[in-house]
């Protein structure tokens, strides 16, 4: 670890400034020790109270490829606060929130057509579980209870998203909480087979087959829905094999099981197609949503769901509630404001097409590091990409997060999990502060131990 003063974090007044705030998903001990704390942003960088800047490797988290404060957003949001500055949903409506559903669907798969809208991923995680369960119900197959997750997956907190992510220590815990009908699919990381691939690896079609055993464990008419990310972000970038999709598809069509994919990192263009179902031909039943939808300036997320899925939920007397299930802030007018500006700037400078043009700059420049100090494998897909480095022996996390620091101090706040580094730059990026990153990255693997 390298030493507090070498971080030149600047330091707030006292450590009660920081006392009150449980920090998420931090090391609230650690971190009240070594604040980082950035006061403004503006394009592809974070700013510091003193001037200096940060450049945003992952997009925030995941969430703000078009960059920070966009005119047009910070325009919307502001109108629409003047204007509207809430509305409920239930049994009331408000123009954009039709307006951005349709917009979305344009977006999205022919046959997704019905948006359904929630504050985040986790809770649209759980939305697209609960619709699924509600599908299966409304066509007199309520058996059909069961969901299966896969190892290594990350849904979010929600109860749903907890009970079929597959991170063993989000899920440790709360274990009592979670659903008591669920599977899951081994993950499809195999670094003797992979090791920096390219792209999506060629190995590991096979994986899906899998699936076919926990029809035969469980029956099919036990299964729900199979959820999936078509490329797990959170847990360090990984691939999904070419043909595995394409295979859990045919077998969850096979046995009539709803396929969710979870894009929640990988809509709205991080893949150079709007979503990955497009970027692979792969189209599920349900598309989960969240942080790119707003560009990450107002929380909004949701489920984008094959009309026929909705149409079977609709068969019920006119006047009852087909889905007792909503947020007070599904579709915030806000949010929808920010939603929209966000769509009208993707498709007015082509930013999906910008990304899929990056990403071929971000392959070849995080796979020159492959020979650097302590790199065990790199992986890229669209415009995201990992370095996983070699765990410190007896300490692992430890050189994760002193690349994280030493990023810092060298402009780059990079985002890592346990040992390994991963990469998703706002669209907006020039191809050389993408080169200018892994250059970044590779001056810090050589300065760690
Ligand atoms: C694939 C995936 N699903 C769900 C979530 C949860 O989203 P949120 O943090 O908005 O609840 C995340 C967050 O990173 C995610 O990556």
């Amino acid at each position: 670890m390298i030493g507090r003063s070498a971080l030149i974090f600047p330091r707030m007044s006292t450590h009660t400034d920081l006392a009150a705030f449980w920090m998420p998903f931090t090391a609230n001990r650690y971190f009240k020790q070594h604040p980082l704390v950035v006061t403004g942003a503006e394009g592809a960088y974070f700013i510091q109270a003193d001037g200096r800047r940060l450049f945003d490797c992952l997009s925030g988290l995941w969430c703000t490829p078009l960059g920070h404060g966009r005119p047009e957003i910070v325009a919307a949001v502001r109108a629409q606060v003047a204007e509207l500055d809430f509305a409920p949903t239930f049994q009331v409506g408000h123009p954009k929130v039709f307006e951005l559903a349709a917009r979305i669907a344009q977006c999205a798969p022919a046959g997704l057509d019905r948006v359904f809208f929630t504050n985040s991923g986790s809770e649209a995680v759980d939305s697209g579980l609960k619709i699924a369960l509600a599908y299966h119900h409304a066509r007199g197959e309520a058996s059909r209870v069961r969901i299966i997750g896969r190892e290594r997956a990350y849904h979010g907190v929600g109860i749903g998203g907890i009970s079929a992510g597959g991170i063993a220590a989000n899920r440790r815990v709360f274990g009592a909480l979670s659903a008591p009908f669920v599977d899951h699919l081994p993950h499809t990381h195999d670094a003797a087979q992979m090791r920096f691939s390219r792209g999506q690896p060629a190995w590991g079609a096979h994986l899906a087959d899998a699936l076919e055993r926990l029809v035969a464990l469980h029956d099919a008419s036990t299964i729900a829905a199979v959820i999936v990310e078509p490329m797990q972000g959170s847990t360090g970038v990984i691939v999904p094999p070419v043909g595995y999709l394409e295979r859990l598809r045919e077998i969850c069509t096979r046995h009539g099981i709803l396929l969710i994919f979870d894009e929640v990192i990988t809509g709205f263009g991080r893949l150079g197609a709007n979503f990955a179902a497009q970027c692979l031909g792969v189209i599920p039943d349900i598309i989960v949503f969240a942080k790119a939808a707003t560009n990450g300036v107002i929380p909004l997320g949701g489920a984008i769901v094959d009309r026929r899925i909705y149409d079977t939920l609709m068969r019920g007397p006119e006047q009852a509630i087909e889905f007792l299930h909503g947020y007070t802030y599904s579709g915030h007018p806000i949010a929808c404001a920010a939603g929209l500006a966000t769509l009208d700037v993707l498709a007015g400078e082509n930013l999906v097409g910008r990304a899929a043009q990056l990403a071929r700059v971000l392959e070849d420049a995080v796979h020159s590091l492959r020979d650097e100090p302590h790199v065990n494998d790199i992986r890229n897909f669209g415009l995201a990409a990992a370095v996983e480095l070699r765990p410190r022996e007896g300490q692992p996390g430890a050189r994760g997060r002193e690349v994280f620091e030493r990023g810092v101090a060298a402009g780059l706040l990079l985002r890592f999990t346990a040992d390994t580094i991963a990469m998703a730059p706002p669209f907006i990026s020039s191809e050389e502060e993408i080169v200018n990153m892994a250059e970044s990255l590779r001056g810090v693997l050589r300065r760690i131990a």
